[in-house]
């Protein structure tokens, strides 16, 4: 019997693509690296299905039904170059390789010219979603060979999530254009997370609230405009007690985030594209604090600040935490989606950002009810330049940022650290703000350095000096 599709890499997420895709009525041929790993899955959670165990990359090939399909399910980096390396001699002309993991894109765009070269075909597919998603059915953005999506579009349509019937994946771009959008949408996760665990710090701090107590008020808001995989788990998580201590688990966990860089990148390439993404880029900077913790311990002595008091009612901080919330994460957002415009723009992508609203629906780790209303926005305009233009968005925002304001002074006032829910309030106030502080830069970036400046009341483009600034007086 051949396989309709091969499978490098049984971690778990491999090992949930794999047995997806053998319940959605395919035969998968299975490789993994580490001889035991094969044996324990297809021994165990592979047992007696369309799952064939291969011991060496030759014969998961000569398993593979013509033009083979493979899916690398393998850490970023070197080990998919390594990869490919070992398939390459033993494909042909025609077959497909698919990177599956959270490559970086341009490692992408490198592999796949280097691979079109020898006539085979690659995908770079950002999937998400984690363990579950991998099992029941990610979101999935594959990105690269359009000649290999025609081949693989029916397997991915089967197995990916879907929302009231439509699937969450379609084919988003050429070349790195995949694991852009993925890389865009762990940005987006880093900062939903942050947003939430500032709101829960806000609430923890000011009412004295247990988890539990918390739990409540975040399944709560579940059930409204904030529904969303990464508020429900958040009720879920803080519902947990340490079999231990009998304490909550989440107070016995370590303040100190970690991660593996997708957020980074995002920043990172936010930045090289000139585009703003701060509420991105202070949840990647929250980690990195976060993870000082020694550092911080040891500031902790000598910097003073407030303690955290609030007299005012419970009910009307939480509605007001809810908002700032909402209205935030609209920010966030839009700062993703015009990452990815600009980036569509300069990479020639044509993204389709109402597509990429839908493939997030469902499935991946950002899925919120909200992005219904995203996709829509982008359905009426692709062009809009940024979604707090679109007048739901605008309106939300108009109805919820007295109360932002007041949270974040509040988080100020009292000394609680908000970098994401206070950067995108600025991004906001920047946005709508007909004019800002720069002609003061322009000014001081003339006094030094003689850049010269546009003037207010002349054609755009025209360059002025100001040859007579006043010399400092020597001290
Ligand atoms: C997903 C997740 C997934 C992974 C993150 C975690 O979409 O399924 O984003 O890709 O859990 O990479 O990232 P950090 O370790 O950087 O938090």
């Amino acid at each position: 019997m051949k396989a309709d599709i091969g499978l490098i890499g049984l971690a778990t997420m491999g090992q949930n693509l794999a047995l997806n895709i053998e319940r959605n009525q395919y035969t998968i041929a299975v490789y993994n690296r580490t001889t035991e790993r094969l044996d324990e899955f297809i021994n165990g959670k592979g047992f007696e299905k369309n799952i064939i165990g291969c011991y060496d990359v030759e014969n998961l090939c000569n398993t593979l039904k013509k033009p083979r399909i493979i899916l690398l399910m393998i850490k970023a980096g070197k080990p998919v170059d390594d990869s490919i390396s070992m398939l390459l001699p033993f494909l042909e002309p025609g077959d497909i390789i698919i990177d599956g993991g959270n490559s970086f894109f341009s490692d992408t765009i490198r592999r796949l010219k280097k691979l079109e070269n020898k006539g085979i075909h690659y995908l770079g597919a950002g999937i998400s979603g984690g363990e579950e998603g991998a099992l029941k059915g990610p979101s999935i953005m594959p990105g690269g060979s359009l000649e290999a999506w025609k081949h693989v579009e029916e397997i991915f349509t089967k197995i990916t999530a879907k929302i009231n019937g439509d699937p969450c994946c379609s084919y988003i771009g050429s070349d790195g254009a995949g694991h852009y959008v993925k890389m865009v949408h762990n940005g987006i996760e880093y900062s939903d997370m942050q947003l939430i665990s500032e709101i829960y710090y806000i609430l923890k701090k000011f009412l004295n609230l247990t988890a539990y107590e918390l739990a409540k008020i975040f399944a709560e808001w579940d059930k409204g405009d904030l529904n969303s995989y990464l508020i429900k788990i958040t009720s879920k998580i803080l519902l947990e007690e340490d079999p231990v201590t009998k304490n909550p688990l989440v107070d016995m966990i370590l303040d100190s985030a970690k991660q593996k860089g997708t957020g980074k990148w995002a920043s990172q390439e936010a930045l090289e594209m000139g585009v703003p993404v701060p509420s991105i880029t202070e949840a990647v900077y929250a980690r990195n604090i976060s993870s000082k913790r020694e550092e911080r311990l040891e500031a902790s002595k000598l910097l003073t600040g407030p303690t955290p008091q609030f007299s005012g009612e419970k009910s009307i901080l939480v509605e007001a935490t809810r908002k700032a919330l909402i209205a935030a994460k609209i920010c966030s957002y839009a700062q993703g989606f015009s990452l990815l415009k600009a980036a569509s723009d300069e990479y020639k992508w044509e993204l389709n950002l109402s597509n990429i609203a839908q493939i997030w629906r469902n499935g991946c780790i950002i899925r919120a009810r909200f992005l219904k209303q995203v996709k829509v926005a982008f359905q009426q305009d692709k062009d809009l330049s940024n979604l707090l233009l679109d007048s739901y968005f605008s309106d939300v925002i108009k109805t919820s940022q007295e109360d932002w304001r007041f949270v974040v002074n509040l988080a100020v006032e009292n000394g609680i650290p908000i970098p994401a829910l206070s950067s995108a309030l600025s991004y906001y106030d920047s946005y709508r703000n007909p004019s800002l502080p720069a002609n003061l830069i322009q000014a001081q970036r003339d006094y030094f350095g003689a850049h010269g400046f546009e003037r207010v009341d002349k054609e755009q483009g025209l360059i002025y000096h100001y040859e007579k600034w006043a010399p400092l007086d020597e001290d």
